[in-house]
């Protein structure tokens, strides 16, 4: 049998076609465009998603026996709010995850609502990014648009609503809205009443892995498939991620490279950071996590090189960064080139450089970017260890995983093992997972996890290195609150 993953990405669809076994048999990849119509917003066609899924369905199982594909499932960029008229049509562009428009809203949330109230309601607090304050934004700022909204869905789920018919969510994804109540994983009464919606207007929730219903008849037929595929629930891409390099269970850690950069700890218990830096959330194994975001990760990379370096050679750029520079650069960098959620909650956090003098660099500033990335994403494990979550190794996905030197600079600026696992397309194969677990492939998402995820190699940090980084990283740490009240007069 073969299972599907589509991993729903910013830049592009990622799909992937997995044997029973876990071995992959085809990966194809569908760009499709992404907007910026005012500084720090991020828009998507929720259109574009669908004909790039289309598209790519069809071109990666073209080569292969299409009877025998069993089950689509899932991954998909979170938090992005897809509104559908009572026609079932897409009333406007989906504001994405890293759209930083909402401050009004999501100041509103956690100063007049409250923090705690927030964190009763549904494990967390507010962040620009989150669904609950993009539905506050256009109720104030496109009433006309409010006043149509039928449904309200999550990105991957509007694709699982086109392949199956049926207005669907995931527990993993619905945490990330603000509207969920994590822990009794059921839609918080007081968040829709906060937010002026119906719980008619959301969404049905299921588990991860579990069949939302069978592919339209239609469309089977226009993919060669047969009728009796399921359509699978999938989950958010960090839960689908933590699933494709099996982090699920108690205590796991993965970090995922992608545009943006996460940390993410997996646990069989419901758990609540005080502060709320880290996100609490249902986990696509049936159980929960805790989770920092950074919003620009292996952007930064992209952002470096392609826009301001004007050039893809990455790998000769990076050949220039030798061992000896790791841990002794005078450049730093702050990668909140949109904003920052993990642990800083700021939208108005801008990147910055400091530290040049007349001898930098070109490989200096490159390496203080691939370093800033690093140093923020210990933020975060800094909150975690805070929290007595004591992580000595961790898995890696994400382009951004695909750079040795980058992983090696993780390693050492955590000062933890890292784990590469056989494929980084995280949460495609964790998507194609949770589709094998729902059509009994697998009888649980840890035995699946447990049987097809094979650590490849094991970068250790060395104590020389991560020495000196120790050192830079609480130079970095020093950095924004130095500069943070600038933030909101220069943005
Ligand atoms: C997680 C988050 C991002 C997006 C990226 O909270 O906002 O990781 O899911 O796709």
């Amino acid at each position: 049998m073969y299972y599907i993953g589509v991993d729903l990405g910013t830049s592009a669809v990622k799909l992937l076609l997995m044997e029973g076994n876990g071995k992959i048999a085809n990966v194809v990849s569908k760009e499709y465009p992404l907007y910026f119509p005012n500084p720090g917003w991020s828009e998507q066609k929720p259109e574009d998603w669908w004909s790039a899924v289309v598209e790519g369905l069809k071109e990666l199982t073209a080569d292969f026996d299409k009877s025998q594909v069993a089950g689509i499932s899932f991954g998909g960029q979170m938090h992005g709010l897809v509104v559908l008229d009572k026609d079932d049509n897409v009333i406007r562009p989906a504001l994405l995850w890293n759209d930083g428009r909402t401050f009004e809203e999501t100041d509103y949330l956690n100063q007049v609502i409250g923090k705690d109230k927030l964190s009763q309601y549904t494990a967390n607090i507010a962040f620009t990014g989150f669904t609950a304050p993009k539905i506050l934004w256009m109720k104030n700022k496109e009433p006309e648009n409010f006043a149509k909204i039928a449904k309200i869905m999550l990105p991957k789920d509007y694709i699982a609503y086109k392949l199956s018919g049926v207005h669907c969510t995931d527990v993993s994804d619905a945490s990330g809205m603000l509207l969920f109540d994590v822990k009794n994983k059921c839609w918080s009464k007081e968040m829709l009443a906060i937010c002026g919606i119906k719980e008619s207007q959301m969404a049905k929730i299921f588990e991860s892995y579990e069949a939302v219903g069978t592919i339209k008849p239609e469309l089977a037929k226009e993919f060669g498939f047969k009728e009796s595929v399921k359509i699978v629930a999938g989950a958010g891409d960090n839960a689908a991620a933590a699933v494709g390099t099996g982090t699920v269970g108690d205590a796991m850690c993965n970090i995922s490279l992608g545009t943006s950069g996460t940390i993410f700890i997996s646990s069989k218990e419901f758990g609540v950071d005080k502060n709320n830096a880290l996100h609490s959330f249902a986990h696509a194994d049936g159980h929960y996590h805790l989770m920092g975001c950074m919003l620009s990760a292996a952007s930064c990379n992209k952002w470096w090189m392609e826009e301001i370096m004007q050039t893809k050679e990455f790998a000769k750029e990076q050949s220039a960064i030798t061992d000896g520079k790791l841990g002794n650069n005078h450049v730093y960098f702050l990668p909140y080139l949109m904003g920052e959620r993990s642990p800083h909650n700021d939208s108005n956090a801008r990147g910055t450089f400091i530290g040049m003098t007349m001898d930098t660099s070109r490989a200096d500033m490159y390496q203080a970017v691939l370093e800033g990335v690093a140093f923020a994403i210990r933020d975060s494990l800094e909150v975690a260890r805070s929290l007595g979550i004591d992580i000595k190794r961790s898995k890696i996905c994400g382009g951004g995983a695909k750079s040795p030197l980058w992983k090696k600079i993780i390693a050492n600026v955590l000062n933890i093992k890292i784990d590469v696992i056989e494929s980084e397309e995280g949460p495609g194969y964790g998507g194609a997972m949770l589709a094998a677990v729902a059509c009994g492939e697998y009888a649980s998402v840890e035995e699946a996890a447990a049987k097809l995820v094979k650590v490849v190699d094991t970068i250790e940090p060395d104590s020389e290195i991560a020495a000196r980084y120790e050192e830079r990283y609480r130079k970095f740490a020093q950095i924004y609150p130095a500069v943070k009240e600038l933030f909101p007069k220069i943005s």
